[in-house]
């Protein structure tokens, strides 16, 4: 009987092949690790070389299996222990889950007899360690939530040269293992098990499970099994499993007799309790509908469960924290039975570090002209050299003895820096760009040729030690310093510094050290000590009030009598009053001063906003800095209402800034502004609403939201955009720079005109004349004109770079930066330029491809090549801009009309 069924499930294993070879699963990537040719292997998989996937290893064969019928296999280890050990797996789908399998095999390919020992990581989770010693080879397989367009999979050693034989990517279905994920994509599967319950006869996989899943007999586990002749696929409904478990799989299942219960115990190898994902599938492939418990770990987990004839069904579960599993299925009724099960380890995903670190990481690490190795994320797996992180913040930036010269703008985006370390790497002229890092606590700029205090040190309320030794440090000491409350350690040593320091600095728990400067100390005006040339090389070297008060203090008081120092108690009170008048004046009157006169804009209350959008109830949108919600005011026009976020100096400037920039212009292609509210520290910003989204929710957004946009309506976008942006630049005496072109910031309405938004970073050049205003770099990463970004000098022509930057989205159809396909093409602009410059256009957006007049498309790619030159000089003014885009434009419309009147 049962030999049988064996014949006849073999003839079911021919035909499922013929049938299943014929449907080939695209998605499948198969690398050969260190191998030198393409193969097709037997179940007809396809692999190739991992060379396009991985720059660093080397590549040897190692004999296996060991024995008389033995192959060369090759394999890539990696000897070179400076270097990142990473492979870089292209994702075609990044909305399905992946399987991702490796192999790992020593062997002993280097004749060293050490196996290694190293632990892997995917993406910012470390997943497992590699210990050849216990398995050789070793076999890992993960199902990681593809959420990203590149996978970096990379090896850590601990003992030894880690290796790698093969690695294969494999799309699984959409849905499975839900029960695991749900909506969270914070998590990754690690196999334990996966066991074709019943089945004695090896591994089953590609293509039997056409998404290559291997699944393993379980004759290890327990002795009796029955298999099924019936032909599942055309019997069962198994539509209900998201799984998708190959029928051949459901086609056998592990069955026990009479009144005894099945256990399944799986060992997990693991030293630490861990969380554990468990699905049971169950077909009823017998002649009865059995009924049972299910336990784990002796705790009934579903009671009186019923397989039915004829029906496939699975159960799943969440253990947490277990070191074993034993699984037992207890008798109720007839026999119980399973006929596959998976058991997957659950790892957390530890969450990537914010966009603008990584960048401004990335242009630090360019800035210094090293390959520091810091590639993807800098905190996890784990912290880029120089780099600490708490959690996925990077809390620690440790360089010197490298070139940096001037603290760039960049470091002012580390916002969450508590360290700063810059000694020896030639800093000069002032401290500049640190005013944002409110966290920073310790500052160590010594060994520097540092001219100048700057006024960036007083916003740094958190500082506690700040170390400016060894400079070349000039005048006084400011007053500001002593403003902050948690210094407890200032070492100016060795800088030529002079003059007396401030006496807010006097305080017991600050300690100060102050030698080889000119002059410099509480107590002695440069006057008094070329009186007293005895004095002139201060005695002061560790100044620590509360120890030293009494008796330094006192020797130096003597000596120098009563009057300097009612002299200091004066000065001291006349520069105190100044101080508390000047922050008096500083930023609150402007703001008010300026509110009155925004007169064209409506202020709101709080109330009035809760109204108008319903409580916040419908919000439409994430922007630079807040969110937006739509409202609809009591003459029932919509509007959208920003709410900002960033309740910061920062944030409230550049709220202010829009306000007034807003309340002066209006203009048709530009979003008008309805009004405000900033009352009890809310920023709200009200706006006309428009529905049509934003340009780029219509190139690259969910289909359901998106128009498709023809070559016409691109170009009216652009004409659109570039007289906004026209007006801005040359309208009535306004030259505003927008700062923040990009497809994001240019929004629809239901006409399809096109308006500019966001003028949160735009800049006023006040002077008339003024050929550029120098700022600290803003803008967003894809759109910011390198130029502007190296010499801080910002123009109109930024604006025309990135305007040129949305010209190509319009042409291209894709974003500014991805990092998908070859590394050439992860830059727009680099990508896009040669072609289009030579008309190629073979690069346009495929859903515009054959529909535009290929002489409005010239005009338009050459200007927005012109607009993207490097050098500002060689680019067009946004008003040339606008005159070629008419011209594209018209010509597209004959062409268009003429083509009408053909067909
Ligand atoms: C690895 O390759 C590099 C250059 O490709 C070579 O210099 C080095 O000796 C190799 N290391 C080993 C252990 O084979
Ligand atoms: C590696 O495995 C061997 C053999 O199982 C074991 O003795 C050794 O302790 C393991 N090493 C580590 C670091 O886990
Ligand atoms: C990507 O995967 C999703 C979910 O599995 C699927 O619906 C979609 O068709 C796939 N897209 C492509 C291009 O394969
Ligand atoms: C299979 O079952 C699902 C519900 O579980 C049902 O929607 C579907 O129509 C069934 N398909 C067939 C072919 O019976
Ligand atoms: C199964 O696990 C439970 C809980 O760990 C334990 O009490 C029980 O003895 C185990 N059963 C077997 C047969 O190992
Ligand atoms: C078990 O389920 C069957 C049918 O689903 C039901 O008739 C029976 O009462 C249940 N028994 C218990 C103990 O819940
Ligand atoms: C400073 O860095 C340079 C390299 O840029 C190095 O040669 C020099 O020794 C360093 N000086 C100190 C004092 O560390
Ligand atoms: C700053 O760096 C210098 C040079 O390494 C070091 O001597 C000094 O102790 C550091 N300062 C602090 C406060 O750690």
């Amino acid at each position: 009987m049962e030999h049988h069924n064996f014949k006849w499930f073999k003839w079911f294993l021919f035909s499922a092949f013929f049938r299943l070879a014929l449907s080939y699963q695209d998605g499948f990537l198969s690398l050969t690790c260190g191998g030198t040719t393409n193969y097709v292997d037997s179940s007809n998989i396809p692999w190739t070389p991992d060379t396009n996937y991985v720059s660093t290893g080397n590549i040897t064969t190692v004999t296996f299996p060991e024995g008389t019928s033995s192959t060369q296999l090759p394999v890539r280890f990696f000897p070179d222990s400076s270097k990142r050990k990473c492979y870089r797996l292209p994702i075609q789908n990044t909305s399905s889950l992946v399987l991702i399998r490796t192999k790992f095999v020593y062997k002993n390919y280097d004749g060293l007899k050490t196996q290694p020992i190293f632990s892997i990581s995917i993406g910012t989770a470390t997943v497992t360690t590699i210990n050849l010693t216990s398995f050789d080879p070793w076999i890992e397989e993960f199902v990681w939530p593809a959420n990203k367009e590149v996978l970096p999979l990379c090896f850590h050693s601990i003992v030894g040269v880690p290796v790698i034989s093969s690695l294969e990517l494999r799309p699984l279905p959409e849905g499975a293992y839900g029960g695991a994920f749900g909506d969270s994509v914070g998590m990754l599967l690690r196999k334990s098990y996966r066991i074709n319950c019943g089945y004695s006869d090896g591994s089953l996989r590609y293509p039997l499970d056409e998404y290559d899943r291997i699944w393993d007999a379980d004759e290890d586990f327990s002795p009796y099994h029955v298999s099924s002749s019936f032909d599942i696929q055309s019997n069962f409904n198994i539509s209900n499993i998201k799984e998708n478990p190959p029928t051949p799989v459901l086609q056998t299942a592990r069955v026990l007799a009479r009144q005894n219960n099945l256990i399944y115990k799986l060992p997990l190898n693991n030293n630490n309790r861990g969380d554990y994902y468990i699905v049971l599938y169950f077909a009823g492939i017998l002649p009865v509908s059995p009924t049972f418990d299910v336990l784990i770990n002796g705790e009934v987990v579903q009671s009186n469960y019923t397989v039915s004839r004829w029906e496939a069904d699975m159960l799943y579960f969440n253990v947490k924290r277990i070191d074993q599993l034993n699984i037992t299925l207890k008798t109720i009724k007839y026999y119980p039975l399973v006929n596959a099960l998976e058991v997957y380890e659950i790892l957390d995903i530890p969450l990537e570090s914010s966009s603008t670190t990584v960048s401004a990481l990335q242009v630090i690490q360019d800035s210094t002209g090293l390959d520091l190795g810091w590639q993807d994320d800098p905190c996890s797996p784990i912290p880029w050299e120089h780099i600490d992180c708490e959690g996925n913040l990077v809390t620690s930036l440790k360089l010197f003895d490298v070139n940096l010269r001037t603290i760039s703008p960049t470091f002012g985006d580390l916002l969450d820096l508590k360290t700063l370390d810059l000694h020896n790497t030639s800093l000069a002229g002032e401290i500049q760009n640190l005013g944002g890092l409110l966290h920073l606590e310790k500052l160590n700029l010594s060994f520097n040729k540092i001219t100048s205090f700057g006024s960036d040190l007083e916003d740094l309320i958190n500082i506690q030690v700040l170390d400016l030794q060894n400079n070349s440090l000039q005048g006084t000491v400011p007053e500001s310093l002593g403003e902050l409350n948690d210094l407890h350690l200032l070492n100016l040593e060795n800088n030529k510094l002079q003059g007396p320091l401030p006496q807010t600095l006097n305080r017991e728990n600050l300690q100060i050290r102050a030698s080889g400067n000119q002059c410099l100390s509480f107590t002695l005006t440069c006057t008094e000590l070329s009186r007293n040339p005895s004095l002139q090389v201060p005695q002061v070297t560790i100044f620590t009030p509360k120890k030293h008060k009494n008796s330094h203090i006192a020797i130096l008081l003597g000596a120098l009598g009563a009057t300097v120092i009612t002299l200091f108690v004066i000065t001291f009170s006349i520069l105190l009053y100044t101080k508390r008048n000047k922050s008096k004046n500083t930023y609150k009157p402007r703001s008010e001063m300026d509110m009155s006169a925004w007169n064209s804009a409506k202020i709101f209350t709080y109330k009035e906003i809760k109204t108008t959008t319903n409580n916040f109830k419908e919000p439409i949108g994430r922007g630079s800095f807040g969110c937006v919600y739509v409202g609809k005011l009591r003459d029932g026009k919509l509007v959208a209402v920003k709410v900002r976020f960033d309740k910061t100096q920062m944030g409230a400037d550049s709220f202010i800034n829009e306000v007034s920039l807003l309340s002066q212009i209006r203009h048709q292609n530009l979003v008008t502004m309805e009004g405000f509210c900033c009352e009890s520290k809310q920023q709200i910003l009200v706006y006309e609403y428009l529905s049509g989204g934003s340009l780029a929710d219509n190139l690259y957004g969910a289909k359901s939201k998106k128009l498709t946009l023809s070559w016409v309506r691109r170009l009216k976008i652009a004409v659109d955009a570039a007289k906004g942006l026209d007006y801005l630049h040359n309208g009535n005496d306004l030259r505003i720079i927008h700062r923040d072109v990009k497809s994001s910031n240019i929004l629809l309405d239901k006409d399809m005109n096109a308006k500019v938004c966001d003028f949160g970073l735009s800049k006023q050049v006040t002077q008339p004349d003024a050929s550029h205003v120098t700022t600290i770099v803003k803008g967003t990463a894809g759109y910011l004109d390198p130029e502007y970004y190296i010499s801080q000098q910002l123009t109109e022509k930024s604006d025309v770079y990135s305007f040129g930057v949305v010209l190509l989205e319009l042409i291209c159809g894709r974003e500014p930066l991805t990092h998908s396909g070859s590394p050439d093409s992860f830059n727009l602009v680099l990508w896009a330029k040669p072609y289009l410059q030579a008309n190629a256009f073979e690069i346009v957006d495929d859903n515009i491809k054959g529909t535009f007049d290929a002489e409005s498309m010239r005009r338009a790619s050459l200007i927005a090549c012109r607009s993207v030159e490097r050098d500002a000089l060689r680019r067009p003014t946004i008003s040339q801009v606008l005159a070629e885009l008419k011209e594209a434009y018209s010509i597209q419309l004959a062409y268009l009309a003429s083509s009408d009147l053909v067909n």
